[in-house]
């Protein structure tokens, strides 16, 4: 069974990921730090697999540390490389965090590995698209400037990624541009695991249903769409997870589209934050305690994925609706008052 490296895997994406790799047939290895997760999150994914996945806590931007693991560990064939900070507003507060923990991460990895061929999977996001001109937007459509350091710090990675798989010719890279991942395992035993108050829209949902916040603000509606507020592609994170094992599968047949390659990863259906809401009540069952409030800095106003491409030439479609994001998030919510983990 081939060992995949996921770096970042006990975070919400990476521990899904971890999962459909082992049900896949692979041996995921996890290298995370710790710093924006929990080491209980290990015996989470045991519970569903049956295994604990070989774990090594160190932070990647310490270079020795990095070459070290690579030299004692010469069977991994593949890597997917989550592990980033990941706030949008926490890095227009501390873009020096945001760079350094993201590149000098980035950058050890791919020099510890310049001798050898590595299957290379980024996790990047639709954030590099900023306000599209055109909607669906397509893996073509241009990079415009980012609206924060993160959004940045994925469009240089992306840059850094295809230089290097173009110049040193050992690295088979496929970037996978993330829309709005939610929703969670249908176990309930891993999901998303906001620390502290949550920036993005779902957590900030079931921990008002819950009873955690006493009500979610609507950041604007009087935005030009037809209910005001802002539109999202939200994907499941299954469905984004095994979307990772189809990009490792692509690259170790040989990807006919050349040593680095962008996919969009999302439904291709764009959704509200109301009408979000409104599908959260419908499956909750709750009604949730919300009030319009001003715009947030830096929205974009709309913004869905042209999924054609991932569909005709990763072999990979979106599976799952609003209404399974939604239960499974609840579920997860209800989990964690039981169980906490944090
Ligand atoms: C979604 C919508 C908010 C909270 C960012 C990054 C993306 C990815 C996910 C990391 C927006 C509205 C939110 C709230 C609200 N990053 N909202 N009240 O900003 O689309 O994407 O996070 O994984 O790369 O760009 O996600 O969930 O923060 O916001 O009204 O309390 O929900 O205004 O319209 P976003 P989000």
């Amino acid at each position: 069974m081939s060992k995949i490296l996921v770096t970042g895997g006990t975070g919400y994406i990476g521990s899904h990921t971890v999962v459909e790799l082992h049900n896949a047939g692979y041996t995921p290895v996890i290298i995370d730090n710790l710093s924006n997760s929990s080491l209980k999150i290990l015996d989470q994914i045991e519970k569903i697999i049956g295994v604990k996945p070989e774990f090594h806590q160190f932070d990647l931007c310490e270079e020795t540390l990095v070459t070290n693991f690579v030299k004692n560990n010469p069977d991994i064939t593949g890597i997917i490389h989550f592990a980033a900070s990941k706030a949008v507003g926490e890095s227009v507060e501390k873009p020096l965090k945001y760079y350094r923990n993201n590149f000098f991460s980035l950058i050890n990895i791919l020099q510890a590995y310049n001798d050898k061929k590595i299957n290379f999977v980024f996790s990047s996001s639709c954030t590099v698209y900023g306000e599209p001109d055109q909607l669906p937007v397509t893996e073509s459509a241009p990079v415009k400037k980012a609206t924060s350091p993160y959004g940045n710090t994925k469009q240089i990675a992306e840059e850094i990624l295809e230089e290097s798989a173009n110049a040193y010719g050992n690295y088979n890279v496929i970037a996978l541009r993330y829309f709005n991942p939610v929703g969670a395992h249908e176990s309930a035993l891993i999901g998303e695991l906001p620390l502290g108050v949550p920036q993005n829209l779902l957590p900030f949902i079931t921990q008002t249903a819950i009873g955690k916040r006493e009500k979610l603000t609507v950041f604007g509606g009087d935005y030009d769409t037809p209910d005001g507020s802002c539109i999202r592609d939200y994907i499941h994170v299954v469905d984004l997870a095994k979307a990772h094992v189809a990009a490792i599968k692509l690259l170790e047949k040989g990807n006919p589209n050349g040593n680095y390659d962008v996919f969009n990863v999302g439904t291709g259906n764009g959704y509200s934050v109301l009408e979000a809401i409104t599908a959260f009540e419908n499956e909750s069952g709750r009604k949730l305690n919300y009030t319009i409030g001003p715009r947030r800095g830096g929205d974009i106003i709309k913004v869905w994925g042209d999924v054609t491409k991932s569909t005709q030439q990763l072999g990979w479609t979106a599976q799952l609706g609003i209404d399974q994001m939604m239960s499974s998030a609840w579920a997860w919510e209800k989990y964690l008052q039981e169980q906490p983990i944090a």
